[in-house]
């Protein structure tokens, strides 16, 4: 069984407003690259070639000018789709149902930059037998996230940007689903945001005993505001400048 990608790259980026007021958010430069490259980038190093864009909000169309078929990742093909509207991270990956199939597929925020690679989770991953798998970091403001709650060196429960963690392991935005994650992506109620989460699918599989997960190399940011937007250039430029 083959094992697919998907990016999320959808959704309105109004925490960046004026910037995308007027193009896409995950068209925005970071340090040397539009910030898509980065996500594609990563998958594209952990082995995975089949591998579908969900983009929505303006100028989608971009897009596919920007990346065609994905000939400067070395890839035969990409898939798109598009989101319509806003309805949150486990709406988008909802699109990407006839896609993935029986599959089993990795799924990457659009707007996530990571130093290292994720191969070596992404290869545990293609040996589980089933359920999902994530990867925690360890950050100095877990409220901006999900967080894990551990007990007995497993994860009891996943918060979504609580006020008071109960950890200091944030859920980056790199989960590994098999294919019971589009069932159980429709079964859920948007949140009070009134968009379906993400952290809502993680817990269904906490529930069920089907959760493992990894620890992330390196750094890792997100992008998708002020601060963390310059953060993430500046890490880039960085890493550029050193290697
Ligand atoms: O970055 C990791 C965090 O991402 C996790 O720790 C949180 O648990 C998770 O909910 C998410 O938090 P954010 O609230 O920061 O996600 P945001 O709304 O910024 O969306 C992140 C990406 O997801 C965005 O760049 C594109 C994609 N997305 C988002 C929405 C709301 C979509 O494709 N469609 C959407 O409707």
């Amino acid at each position: 069984m083959s094992l697919k990608g998907i990016i999320l790259a959808g959704g309105l980026g109004t925490r960046l407003n004026p910037l995308t007021k007027i193009t896409n958010k995950h068209l925005l430069p970071v340090y040397s690259k539009p910030m898509i490259y980065y996500p594609l980038q990563t998958l594209v190093d952990a082995g995975i070639e089949d591998i579908m864009i969900v983009t929505g909000g303006r100028n989608a169309g971009d897009f596919l000018r920007l990346l065609g078929n994905g000939s400067d990742f070395g890839l035969k093909h990409i898939n798109y789709t598009y989101q319509e509207g806003e309805g949150g991270i486990a709406d988008a990956l909802k699109l990407a149902e006839h896609f993935a199939g029986d599959d089993k597929v990795v799924v990457i925020l659009g707007d996530n930059i990571i130093e290292k690679s994720i191969k070596k989770h992404v290869d545990e991953f293609r040996k589980q037998h089933k359920g999902a798998k994530i990867l925690l970091k360890k950050v100095s403001d877990p409220q901006r996230f999900g967080v894990a709650e551990f007990k007995d060196g497993k994860i009891a429960s996943i918060a979504e940007k609580p006020k008071k963690p109960r950890s200091d392991y944030a859920v980056t935005g790199i989960y590994m689903y098999d294919s019971q994650v589009f069932h159980i992506a429709k079964t859920l109620k948007p949140s009070k945001r009134g968009e379906l989460e993400i952290t809502d699918v993680n817990n269904v599989y906490i529930r069920k005993h089907e959760l493992t997960y990894g620890i992330l190399d390196g750094w890792w940011t997100d992008s998708g505001t002020f601060d963390s937007l310059l953060r993430a250039n500046n890490l880039v430029a960085k890493k550029e400048r050193s290697s």
